[in-house]
């Protein structure tokens, strides 16, 4: 089994570069196994591996893959512009290993975003050929109507775009609708809600495949690691996604 040793365990999980994991280990902040740890080049088994650094606890991973309960007003760019970075919600040892969301939300827009430091991963699931699908809830300024989910469902054209773009839809109630995509476009909900003649007043991601933010448990601001049942769950289309009703009448 391929070994490792402390300092470059340390380093790999974000602690820092070489030189400052080795004065961790010697300030004593480092304990392995509950156990203070001594020596930077002591070798063990990554993988799993049970540490603590300044008593918090820690458990090696090779990629973090993680869930975001997204709040209204952060960015997802590594450099922001006007609002502070998504990553600021995150342990910035997740900074320190090139964690990075898969793909964007816009600032204002909450709910579930993937974050990942494995660049296949993030590749793979930004592919357009991958049609992951991604349901969004759109609150919006005026009336959901038939007309609108019809436009929606038919396609919209949008002025960059070579040929018109759909989306499932369906009514949630009165201002709100839910919104399938498999592509992502920049400001493709809100660009489409304004060229099929309403506005999107808010937007939340609910799910990406068949990961939902409801299971997750998230409240805004939190995040937590997906474990491999939870990733896996990304290539289950969630039953709601599938295949949506036709539009729904106003009135239900
Ligand atoms: N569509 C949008 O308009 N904004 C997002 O953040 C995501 C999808």
């Amino acid at each position: 089994m391929k070994t490792m040793s402390l300092d470059k365990i340390l380093q790999s999980q974000g602690f820092g570069t070489r030189k400052w994991c080795r004065q961790l280990i010697a300030d004593g902040a480092v304990c392995v196994g509950g156990e203070p740890a001594t020596h930077y080049d002591s070798v063990f088994v990554p993988e799993g591996l049970e540490f603590a650094v300044h008593d918090e606890a820690w458990v090696y991973r090779a990629h973090v893959y993680l869930a975001l309960n997204k709040p209204s007003g952060y960015e997802c760019s590594r450099r922001p512009g006007h609002h502070p970075a998504v990553l600021t919600l995150l342990p910035e040892q997740f900074a320190w290993r090139d964690v990075q969301p898969v793909g964007r939300l816009d600032h204002d827009t909450t709910g579930l975003l993937l974050l990942s430091d494995d660049g296949a991963f993030i590749h793979a699931l930004s592919s357009p050929k991958r049609h992951v699908p991604k349901v969004y809830v759109a609150t919006t300024r005026d009336p959901v109507t038939p007309e609108l989910l019809a436009q929606l469902r038919d396609g919209v054209q949008l002025h960059d775009e070579p040929a018109p773009l759909t989306a499932r839809a369906r009514q949630l109630d009165t201002q709100r609708l839910e919104i399938v995509l498999e592509q992502g476009k920049y400001h493709q909900v809100k660009r489409m809600l304004a060229a099929a003649g309403n506005h999107c007043d808010a937007l939340c991601r609910v799910a990406i495949g068949g990961i939902t933010l409801d299971a997750l448990e998230l409240a805004e601001g939190a995040w937590c690691h997906l474990d491999p049942t939870r990733l896996w769950l990304i290539n289950q289309v969630h039953s709601n996604t599938r295949s949506m009703p036709p539009a729904f009448a106003a009135s239900t």
